[in-house]
């Protein structure tokens, strides 16, 4: 039984000595130490020892469950501190490692500019109204002095979503709207995307922003016109900056103009970027037809006004020397980032 006991312990220490996991240690201890333990299976049998012999085999017993405990003791901390060592090792931070670089995200250039329009107005006392894209032939064309014969449909190429229902070609449609359920006195800008069904190109696309003005009161005149696209202007390309207005003809306004911005590229004298006119074309603008006043329930006799119409791309690729439309679409960053 001695024997049997010194064997035990043997065994005991040779097999957690090469163990590594706490749960093999908790199986060795319920191997040995355990109820149905092979050291208890040794004491189960005492009864059949002589009364000398037995403290002796008692006190060795004893002894050797207390050597295991200590091997058992031992074992799982050292386990445990090696655990510990490489959790920490494993969960380091370098804090001299460079950081990651976080992306700043800024405004596409078509909304930083149309920021800059709206804060202009809104400073002018102006209120931003918006109207449907898909619209109605009566609000995009017949309210506008454009019936279905007109000429001038011609110029826009228009998708028709149905025969009354078409994918707006200009904002001038909300000019309709706003008249309707507002009177004078009446200020307000509208912006928008409008639809025509052109090829891309430099300077074309099938889906483009436009800047509809109205403005409507009593005495309302051309030099109101002039003085607010001239300010727009100032404010948007510096103070040396000079418009002019040039005749022209939209079957809504009465007289027409389309409005030229003095060539930021040569300030007048002629360059390759205007064509050598001095001038670029901006907007198209005039004075609110009576007719489309009196269309709105609007007495032309005794209130007047003015409309606009500013293409934003064109704005804004005046405004940044953008040579090339399709670059405001599609959406590289190696473009927006330098804005
Ligand atoms: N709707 C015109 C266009 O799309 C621009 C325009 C011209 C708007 C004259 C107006 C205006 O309000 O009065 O080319």
């Amino acid at each position: 039984m001695k024997e049997q006991l010194k064997q035990i312990l043997e065994n005991a220490r040779k097999e957690l000595e090469s163990t590594v996991d706490s749960k093999t240690i908790e199986d060795l201890r319920v191997r040995y130490l355990g109820k149905k333990g092979e050291l208890t299976a040794i004491l189960k049998q005492m009864g059949q020892l002589s009364a000398e012999e037995r403290p002796v085999v008692g006190q060795l017993a004893n002894s050797v469950r207390t050597q295991i405990e200590d091997i058992i003791k031992q074992k799982s901390e050292r386990i445990r501190t090696e655990q510990a060592a490489l959790k920490l090792a494993s969960e380091k931070i370098d804090v001299t490692l460079p950081g990651k670089d976080m992306a700043v995200g800024r405004a596409h250039p078509l909304n930083a500019v149309l920021e800059e329009v709206e804060e202009i107005f809104l400073g002018m006392g102006f209120d931003i109204v918006s109207g449907p894209e898909v619209e109605t032939d009566h609000y995009c064309f017949e309210a506008l002095n454009m019936p279905k014969s007109h000429p001038a449909r011609d110029t826009q190429d228009t998708f028709y979503i149905s025969d009354n229902v078409v994918l707006r070609t200009q904002t001038s449609s909300v000019q309709i709207r706003t008249m309707e359920i507002r009177k004078p006195p009446i200020r307000i800008i509208s912006p928008g995307r409008v639809y025509r069904s052109d090829t891309v190109d430099a300077t074309h696309s099938p889906l483009f922003h436009q800047i509809e003005g109205l403005v409507v009161d009593k005495g309302i005149t051309l030099g109101d016109l002039y003085g607010t696209l001239d300010l727009l202007m100032k404010k948007l390309y510096g103070k040396d900056t000079q418009i002019r207005l040039r005749p022209h003809h939209f079957p809504y306004t009465e007289p027409s103009a389309e409005v030229d911005l003095m060539c930021f590229n040569c300030g007048g004298k002629g360059c390759p970027m205007c064509k050598n006119e001095g001038y670029v074309e901006l907007l198209g603008a005039g004075m609110v037809h009576p007719d489309v006043l009196r269309r709105c329930g609007i007495d032309p006799e005794e209130y007047s006004g003015f409309a606009f119409g500013i293409g934003l791309e064109r704005i804004t690729m005046g405004r940044y020397g953008i040579n090339d439309m399709r670059l405001l679409y599609e959406n590289d960053m190696r473009f927006l980032g330098q804005f």
